[in-house]
């Protein structure tokens, strides 16, 4: 049987061609409209671009056969933001409000949302704006909130191949403290190790590992899986509280997997992906299977190396539910 291969946009490359936009000032939101999209209107003092105080969200929007459009667990993602956004020191937007601009964004532009399997990832971001570049330890006193769509595809370049990781025990993804905090100063952070990694080793990703504890990767929750049982790190402030894995460990629990949720070592996971399972979770990586890490430059197959059937079965339920061939027994899809 021939394969079909189908050549999409690289992820995030391209955009629907309106944005939402809403400007904080004088202590309160102006109205929030849906313009044609455009270059930011940016004074070069802005306080994002000295002080990085700039927090996102990612979610996405799925076509259903039947035309319909459904927002996956958009008030989980709006939630995050807001608490992003609050540790930030940034203008905390009502979640009721943001979620707005999202629906009447994507009724501007409903035929970019593609079909199955591709959606429509909707990027709302919120920066600050005040133009003081000595606002250094003062919060930004004005802000913007845009909210960008662009319709994707797989995250992984290589769509169903499963992925070499690099095992990372010294440096950090990020300041400890802001691990749960979905800002862009902490993807900046982890680039530099990421970017040594694939140059030194060609993997895709690095697992970050900081003192031996096992934590995620730049873009992506880590789940250790196996016949009935899942391990993931518990909930801390060192790492993003995935969505994707919060539905993961749902779906699990309700197919009969033990779901267990703590801090585990490198020596723990090296021993459980002699037979066990790795994946990574994230609303672009879905639940991608890893096929080998590398450990102080020694390399180590996930099991036999190919994606396994338990990441398989779990991914697949969950993309059923999101694309309409499941039905959402968790209330986590609202219509547009
Ligand atoms: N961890 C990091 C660092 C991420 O960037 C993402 C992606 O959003 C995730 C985890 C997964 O989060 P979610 O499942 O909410 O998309
Ligand atoms: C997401 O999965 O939504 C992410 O934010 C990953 C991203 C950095 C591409």
């Amino acid at each position: 049987m021939s394969e079909v291969v189908t050549q999409h946009p690289p992820f995030g490359s391209v955009f629907a061609d309106v944005m939402a936009i809403a400007w904080y000032r004088d202590g309160r939101w102006g109205s929030a409209e849906v313009v044609p999209l455009a270059p930011l209107p940016l004074h070069p003092a802005a306080h994002v671009l000295h002080y990085a105080s700039e927090c996102f969200e990612g979610f996405k929007a799925y076509r259903w056969p039947d035309g319909q459009i459904h927002l996956f667990r958009m008030d989980r993602h709006l939630e995050r933001f807001r608490q992003s956004a609050a540790s930030l020191v940034l203008p905390v937007p009502e979640a009721d409000w943001v979620g707005g601009m999202v629906r009447s964004l994507i009724q501007r532009c409903q035929a970019t949302v593609p079909e199955a399997p591709g959606a429509l990832y909707l990027r709302p971001t919120l920066i600050g704006t005040t133009a003081n570049i000595g606002a250094a330890a003062s919060p930004s006193t004005e802000a913007c909130l845009i909210v960008l769509a662009s319709p994707v595809w797989d995250y992984f370049s290589g769509g169903a191949k499963p992925l070499k990781i690099w095992v990372e025990e010294r440096a950090t993804r990020c300041a400890s403290h802001l691990g749960s905090t979905k800002t862009g100063g902490n993807y900046a952070a982890a680039l530099g190790p990421t970017m040594a990694a694939r140059r030194a080793h060609q993997v895709d990703q690095v697992l970050f590992c900081p003192g031996g504890e096992v934590q995620e990767t730049g873009a992506a929750n880590f789940l250790l899986i196996r016949e009935g049982h899942i391990l993931t790190r518990s909930l801390d402030s060192s790492f993003l509280h995935g969505v994707t894995r919060d539905s993961l460990l749902t779906m699990a629990g309700d197919l009969g997997y033990r779901v267990e949720e703590r801090v585990f070592t490198v020596d723990e996971m090296m021993d459980w992906i002699k037979t066990g399972e790795a994946a990574l979770s994230g609303t672009a990586a879905v639940l991608a299977g890893v096929g080998s890490l590398l450990r102080a430059g020694q390399a180590f197959t996930v099991a036999d190396g190919q994606i396994g059937v338990h990441t398989q079965r779990l991914r697949s339920a969950l993309v059923d539910i999101q694309q309409g061939r499941s039905p959402d027994r968790h209330g986590w899809l609202q219509t547009v």
